[in-house]
């Protein structure tokens, strides 16, 4: 079986299923379930074997490699994180909590459990830490898009945690030997994602008649993925990926803000006509901008290409239009979030 930290998240739970609609081998779910853990989101496998849950924190040690002992998994992925850059400027202590002394106990506790497997069991094993194009800092128009070799330059106190994260994850490898394998991903955007994000947070918006608040001058550049993508290309690097390497995943679809929140504006206006705010892009405001704001992260995503194979499936075209039909198919799911009863569950089975 494989651990994945995380998995009742965005882009954690879209992984969970794909992985169980992919393969037979059972994933055991590891999550505190922060308000961004929503089980809801797990809901089509909730009966399913394959799928064990249990509700913990990864700067929980014991915790950590009780799981290891007890469900011996040859692999753990680790989805696990704060991950939103407002909240980050806001109070960055949750960040350093679970981003830094969380990856450094879930590393301690593998690299003790791979020590004591035997050879074989050693070789197969893989540590694989899910991280983000933020570490290398802001693009001017100009520059080359992010590769592997691109320097760290971490701006907001989320990607500096992530930043710090890489970096262990690294010196296990070096240091203890630990296989490990480190992703970057660019911005993901589907099905499940809390609408604290941009994408979510327009379309939440748009459909309720609020206004849709577009930081600075809304020139900021983004390289959108679909999170299905960045779920297989998450299986590539697991299965194929040279261990102690880092292979960046993007869209190849740099979008500034404005046009990404256009669009999805126009998209509305075409599957929800009955709108009483159509054209939705009235509902466009202005705000100020994001402290410390990154002008631009583009991915070079030719290394994951050249040695696994992997490439985008999904259009932005198409990728926006399913996002789009999801919410609106879901809109229970997004109200749910957004007045807090997506937490009553969790509160009946764990205690608040
Ligand atoms: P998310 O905020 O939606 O989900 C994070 C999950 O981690 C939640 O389920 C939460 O309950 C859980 N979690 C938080 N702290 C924990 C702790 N201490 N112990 C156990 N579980 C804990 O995040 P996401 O957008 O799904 O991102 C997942 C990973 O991918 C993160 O590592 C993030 O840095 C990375 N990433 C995200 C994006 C993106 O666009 N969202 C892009 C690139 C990389
Ligand atoms: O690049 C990968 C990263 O993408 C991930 O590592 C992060 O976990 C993820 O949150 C995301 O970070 P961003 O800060 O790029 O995503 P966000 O959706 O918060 O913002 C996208 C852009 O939209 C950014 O330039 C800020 C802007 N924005 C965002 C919000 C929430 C607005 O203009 N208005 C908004 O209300």
């Amino acid at each position: 079986m494989i651990l994945v930290t995380g998995g009742a998240g965005f882009i954690g739970s879209n992984f969970v299923l794909d992985w169980l609609a992919h393969n037979d081998e059972p994933v055991l779910n590891l999550d505190v379930l922060t308000y961004a853990g929503n089980l809801e989101n797990l809901a089509a496998v909730e009966a399913d074997r394959r799928h064990i849950f249990r509700r913990g924190d990864i700067c929980d040690a014991a915790l950590v490699s009780g799981l290891l002992e007890e469900f011996r998994p040859r692999a753990v992925l680790h989805f696990a994180a704060e991950s939103h850059v407002d909240r980050s400027i806001l109070g960055p202590g949750d960040f350093i909590r679970t981003n830094v002394n969380g990856t450094f106990t879930l590393l301690e506790a593998a690299q003790r459990y791979w020590s004591g497997l035997d050879t074989v069991a050693q070789q197969a094993f893989r540590f694989l830490h899910v991280s983000t194009d933020e570490v290398y800092g802001s693009l001017g128009p100009g520059d080359a898009q992010f590769s592997e070799t691109t320097p760290y330059q971490p701006n907001s106190p989320y990607s500096a945690s992530k930043a710090a994260s890489d970096h262990l994850v690294r010196a296990w490898h070096h240091t203890y030997g630990l296989p490990v394998l480190t992703t970057n991903c660019s911005n993901n955007y589907g099905p499940y994602q809390f609408p604290e994000k941009l994408i979510p947070l327009v379309i939440a918006n748009a459909l309720a008649g609020k206004p849709l608040p577009i930081y600075g001058d809304g020139m900021n550049i983004r390289d959108w993925l679909y999170v299905g993508d960045h779920c297989d290309a998450i299986r590539q690097v697991l299965l194929r990926g040279r261990v102690g390497e880092t292979y960046n995943v993007g869209g190849w679809n740099e979008q500034t803000n404005i046009s990404i929140v256009r669009l999805i504006c126009a998209i509305l206006d075409e599957l929800h006509p009955g709108s009483p705010v159509t054209p939705h892009e009235q509902l466009i405001t202005y705000v100020k901008d994001r402290p410390g704001h990154d002008r631009r992260y583009a991915i070079d995503a030719r290394k994951i290409e050249r040695e696994l194979g992997w490439r985008p499936a999904e259009t932005f075209a198409s990728g926006i239009r399913k996002t789009v039909h999801w919410y609106l198919d879901n809109q229970p799911w997004v109200s749910r979030v957004q007045s807090g009863s997506y937490r009553d569950w969790i509160d009946r089975q764990y205690g608040p």
